[in-house]
C-alpha cells in the first residue's frame, strides 16, 4: 500500500504548511508502516525532504541541462531532495511524447515515476513506456470527496486489466478518496495504493485524515 499526498497549489500545502503537513506524514509511515510520499509545489520540495519524507515533486520537464528558462529539471528536482516525480497529473496534461521524454529525464537522476491518466485506455498507452506506478484518476471526481473506488469501480479494475495486458506496472488510483473505507475498496479492486490531496491537505488534521487512509 503506497498513499502519495499531492499538495497540489493548496494554501493549506504551501510554505511552512506543507512542512506541517509533511512532518505528519513523516510521523504516520513511521508509526503505521504504511509507504508514505508528499509531492509539494517545486519551491517547497528542500524543507519538505528537510522533514525525512519521501517526496516526490508535482512534475517535471522532459529536458536537459542548459537553456529551458522557467522548466523543471529532474536534476534540480533530485539535488532538492525529491526521490520521485509524478507526471500528466490531469491538472497538468503532457502529451505523449512530453511523457515519454520526461519519464527518460526522470530515469537519468533515478527518480520514481508515477504517471497520471484518465481512463484505462490512456493508463495502458503510458503503461507501455514502463514507469514506475500508473495512476487513474478520473478527472470528474478529483476534489468532489465522492471518491473513484465506489462511484466508478470499473475504472480501476478495467485499469488494472488493461495495463497488465502490456507491462507489470502497478496501478494506483485517486480521485475523491477521503476515508480508509475507500482506500480499501481501491486496493479490493486491485490498485496498490492511492493518490490524494484534498481529502488531507484541507482536512483540520492532516494526521487523522491520512491515519484513517492508511489503518
Ligand atoms: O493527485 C491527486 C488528486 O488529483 C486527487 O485529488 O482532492 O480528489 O483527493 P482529490
Amino acid at each position: 500500500m503506497f498513499l502519495l499526498v499531492n499538495l497540489k497549489t493548496y494554501e493549506a500545502g504551501t510554505g511552512d504548511a506543507a512542512v506541517r503537513v509533511a512532518e505528519a506524514a513523516r510521523d504516520v509511515a513511521d508509526e503505521t508502516g504504511v509507504r508514505v510520499a508528499v509531492a509539494p509545489q517545486a519551491v517547497d520540495l528542500r524543507a519538505v525532504a528537510e522533514t525525512g519524507v519521501e517526496t516526490f515533486a508535482q512534475g517535471v520537464d522532459g529536458i536537459g541541462y542548459g537553456s529551458s528558462t522557467g522548466a523543471i529539471h529532474p536534476g534540480a528536482i533530485a539535488r532538492a531532495g525529491a526521490t520521485g516525480t509524478l507526471l500528466n497529473h490531469s491538472e497538468r496534461r503532457l502529451r505523449l511524447a512530453g511523457i515519454d521524454d520526461a519519464l527518460n529525464a526522470a530515469r537519468d537522476v533515478s527518480l520514481e515515476t508515477v504517471v497520471c491518466a484518465n481512463n484505462p485506455a490512456q493508463s495502458a498507452a503510458v503503461a507501455a513506456l514502463e514507469p514506475d506506478a500508473v495512476a487513474v484518476e478520473p478527472p470528474e471526481l478529483i476534489g468532489t470527496g465522492t471518491p473513484v473506488s465506489k462511484a466508478d469501480p470499473d475504472i480501476i479494475t478495467d485499469t488494472v486489466d488493461r495495463v497488465s495486458e502490456v507491462s507489470d506496472t502497478p496501478v494506483l488510483c485517486g480521485a475523491g478518496i477521503t476515508s480508509g473505507d475507500d482506500v480499501e475498496s481501491a486496493l479490493e479492486l486491485g490498485a496498490e495504493g492511492v493518490l490524494v490531496a484534498s481529502g488531507v491537505v484541507k482536512s483540520e488534521s492532516p494526521r487523522d485524515a491520512m491515519l484513517d487512509l492508511v489503518t
